[in-house]
């Protein structure tokens, strides 16, 4: 697919060319944000794996749900690291219905969110986009400062869906320990983490591994490793989870099967506070 299909908001230097993490997410998210080579490798990683849709879906739900019970908390500062391309439900969609006083921060990597989310967000002064990584946490920090942010009062910092690519030689839990540093008692963090799928055929190891060489590396983790994650904070019940059993609403998971599918989620997700 090539630069005709190109989207106004997207910065001249990115590749349209080429898969890109966050627009493959999109695109098996239902997103509209995406070029060919997205879509393709949506398509692919969906016919190894169907449920991976599914699993998309819930994890949004998740981000949404922690979003609503930080505000509800009475948390007026968000810190979304690796926010990925807005959609509905993303944290600012969450503000406007329950803090619309909040100001949200969203970080990314990716030239490409940044510059989406800059132009979803042109008459919103609570909530800005910017470039950061977040395997420098001085600097995330030293970022949302200048964008805003107050760390003298409590911050609830999103990590949805992206530990998972940062390499165990980035020192995640190192990581986790310094923003912790960084924020006052009485600030959350959200973690969503991918873990390995229960019965990964030989299609799907080829199919994560295209993807994995194509966008970013990933590292997933097991409920163990995720835990250490939250060293120093205080999870808060139901502690850690897959994101479906994370205070799901009264319609969700009524019916066995509902129960049974969300158990294949791999992935765990929770909600901590540092006291
Ligand atoms: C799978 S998406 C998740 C999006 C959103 N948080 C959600 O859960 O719906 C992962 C995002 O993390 C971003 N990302 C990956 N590594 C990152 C890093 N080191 N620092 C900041 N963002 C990163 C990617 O660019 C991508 O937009």
């Amino acid at each position: 697919m090539g630069r005709s299909e190109e989207k106004q908001w997207m910065p001249d230097e990115v590749d349209p060319t080429g898969p890109n993490l966050a627009r493959v997410y999109n695109a098996i998210g239902g997103g509209t944000h995406t070029f060919g080579a997205d879509r393709e490798m949506a398509n692919q990683l969906l016919t190894v794996q169907p449920e991976l849709a599914y699993w998309v879906r819930t994890n949004r739900a998740f981000l949404a749900r922690s979003a609503r019970f930080v505000f509800e908390s009475g948390i007026r500062q968000v810190l979304d690291v690796g926010a990925g391309l807005l959609a509905p439900g993303s944290v600012h969609d969450i503000a406007a219905q329950v803090a619309p006083d909040a100001r949200v921060l969203y970080l990314d990597l990716d030239p490409v969110v940044v510059a989406q989310a800059n132009e979803i967000l042109r008459d919103q002064p609570l909530v800005s986009a910017f470039r950061g990584d977040l395997r420098n946490p001085a600097e995330v920090v030293r970022l949302a400062t200048e964008a805003g942010l107050d760390f003298t009062r409590p911050v609830a910092i999103l990590l949805v869906a992206v530990l998972h690519f940062v390499q165990d030689s980035d020192d995640p839990e190192g990581i986790l320990a310094r923003l912790r540093d960084a924020v006052p008692a009485g600030s959350y963090v959200v973690i969503s983490h991918a873990s390995r799928p229960p019965q990964l055929t030989d299609a799907g190891v080829r199919a994560e591994k295209d993807y994995s060489e194509r966008t970013a590396p990933v590292a997933l983790r097991t409920r163990e490793q995720v835990e250490r994650l939250f060293e120093g904070w205080d999870l808060l019940e139901p502690g850690l989870v897959q994101p479906p059993f994370w205070r799901p609403e009264p319609e969700d998971l009524v019916e066995p099967a509902d129960v049974e599918r969300a158990k294949g989620t791999p992935a765990w997700v929770g909600v901590a506070i540092k006291r």
